[in-house]
């Protein structure tokens, strides 16, 4: 492989599959240093607005939009909704999406048609890198298999293969991308090396490499981890609750203990990521083992749960007024999964309305980040018998409670965030309920 020496110099061409909230992100870092990428997406529309130098991604991104801009004007980024144009790239990053079915399994559909289109097409001795979060032994079991195949040429001969899982959180992407470590996994040491040379042109973190197995499971371990710590967390809040207790005095109290870092209880956990990866960690080892993980599909079944709870709390709070949530108008403020974002996938603000909805509830959503549900925040509950906060963004932490209270029909308030003060809502005369928060607190 003679990569390195043309990373150095820029001359390689990088191509980029799949350019949603990773691979644009990437792409845009690595056109503004310097290199000339081709990006492919199979979304027209996305790949229209890419081209006018639009961003797509609509949440607090700093440096995104602007950089954007620079690089399609400047041409250093080019993209297309077809394959052909990568027949030219020296390097190909894999972004595509790997959801899990609702059985919990990945099926990898995108994953799959990306390395069939990319066989087809790419030129001989590509480095591929899978920087998609996937299974552990997708590469080798899923990934080479598919390439060689479409291509005809053989892993490690015709091509190189290597994955280099991301790490970037929506509100931080190119903030990610340039400072965290990052694992290359490579099936040869020539991929690392060449790996390491092209990370470290647009990243300051550490690059240590390994096989793609390791990186794999990495990836997968560290998401599903926080996901188990996340889980601690919410059932501490309920037991709290429960037993008429603060959950952020707790943590205060219990995070003194040395080695305890313990989490924020929350309303639930969403987006591409946290909600999926632990399944994908289970996923290497079911049929091999007596039985799925357990504590991984334990914590699973606890962070979904935590939107089911916030419906217990409103009917709770609506009971204490007589009130039955059947008919009533109730205002769910926030629908993205976290603060100041517009990533609305895996929402467990849309569990809340899915629940309520059952119940026969009128359910209105603001947020002032995704489209369909942005305006005033106060109009949205005009007339509503109940608020929810769902999601901490910025905006909801100056509530107004005296303007809520007086345009709600009922003066219950519900919070999943910790973004109220129970004294201050039943000060301002509220029905209150705060996830976390016991009845013997104020
Ligand atoms: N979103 C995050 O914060 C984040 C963070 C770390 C890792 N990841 C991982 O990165 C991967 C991508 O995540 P994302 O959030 O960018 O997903 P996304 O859904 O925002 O973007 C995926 C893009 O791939 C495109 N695509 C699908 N099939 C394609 C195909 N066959 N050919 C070309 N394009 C295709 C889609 O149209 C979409 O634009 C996932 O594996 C995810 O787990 C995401």
């Amino acid at each position: 492989m003679q990569l390195i020496p043309r990373i150095a110099d820029r001359t390689v061409v990088i191509g980029v599959v799949g350019l949603g909230y990773v691979g644009l992100s990437v792409a845009v870092a690595l056109a503004s240093a310097g290199f000339q990428v081709v990006g492919v997406d199979v979304d027209v529309e996305r790949v229209a607005m890419i081209s006018a130098g639009e961003c797509p991604i609509r949440g607090s991104e700093p440096e995104l939009a602007e950089l954007l801009a620079r690089v399609t004007a400047s041409k250093k980024l080019a993209v297309f909704a077809d394959y052909a144009p990568l027949a030219t790239a020296d390097v190909v990053l894999v972004d595509v999406d790997t959801p899990v079915s609702s059985d919990g399994r990945a099926r990898f559909v995108s994953l799959r048609a990306a390395c069939g289109a990319l066989g087809g097409v790419m030129k001989p001795g590509v480095l591929v890198v899978v920087e998609s979060t996937v299974a552990p032994g997708t590469c080798t079991g899923v990934v080479a298999p598919t390439l060689e195949k479409a291509s005809g040429r053989k892993l490690n001969e015709g091509f190189f293969l290597g994955h280099c899982p991301e790490r970037v959180m929506p509100g931080r992407l190119l903030g990610n991308l340039r400072e965290l470590p990052r694992p290359c996994g490579g099936e040869s040491p020539e991929t690392c090396e060449a790996m390491v040379a092209l990370y470290s042109t647009i990243t300051r973190g550490r690059l240590e490499t390994c096989d793609c197995l390791t990186a794999e499971l990495v990836k997968t371990a560290e998401n599903a981890y926080r996901d188990v710590n996340i889980a601690f967390a919410n059932e501490l809040g309920m037991i709290c609750e429960a037993v008429g207790a603060d959950f952020r005095r707790v943590r205060e109290l219990v995070n003194q203990s040395p080695g305890r870092d313990l989490l924020v209880a929350g309303a639930g956990v969403g987006g591409h990521c946290i909600p999926k990866d632990p399944w994908l960690l289970a996923q290497a080892v079911r049929g091999q083992w007596e039985a799925t993980p357990r504590l991984i599909s334990a914590a699973r079944g606890v962070n979904d749960a935590m939107p089911v709870h916030v419906t217990h709390l409103v009917e709770d709070a609506l009971g204490e007024l007589g009130v039955p949530v059947h008919g009533a108008k109730i205002t769910v403020y926030g629908y993205a999964y976290l603060e100041d974002s517009d990533d609305v996938r895996n929402s467990p603000s849309q569990v809340l309305i899915d629940r309520l909805s059952e119940l026969g509830a009128r359910v209105a959503v603001h947020d002032p980040w995704v489209r369909a549900y942005a305006g005033d925040m106060y109009a949205v509950a005009d007339g509503a018998s109940a608020a929810v906060l769902m999601v901490a963004h910025t905006s909801y932490r100056d509530l107004d409670l005296g303007r809520l209270k007086r345009v709600l029909a009922r003066p219950v308030l519900v919070d999943g965030r910790f973004l109220v003060e129970s004294r201050a809502a039943r000060d301002a005369g509220f029905v209150f309920r705060g996830l976390g928060r016991g009845e013997k607190t104020t």
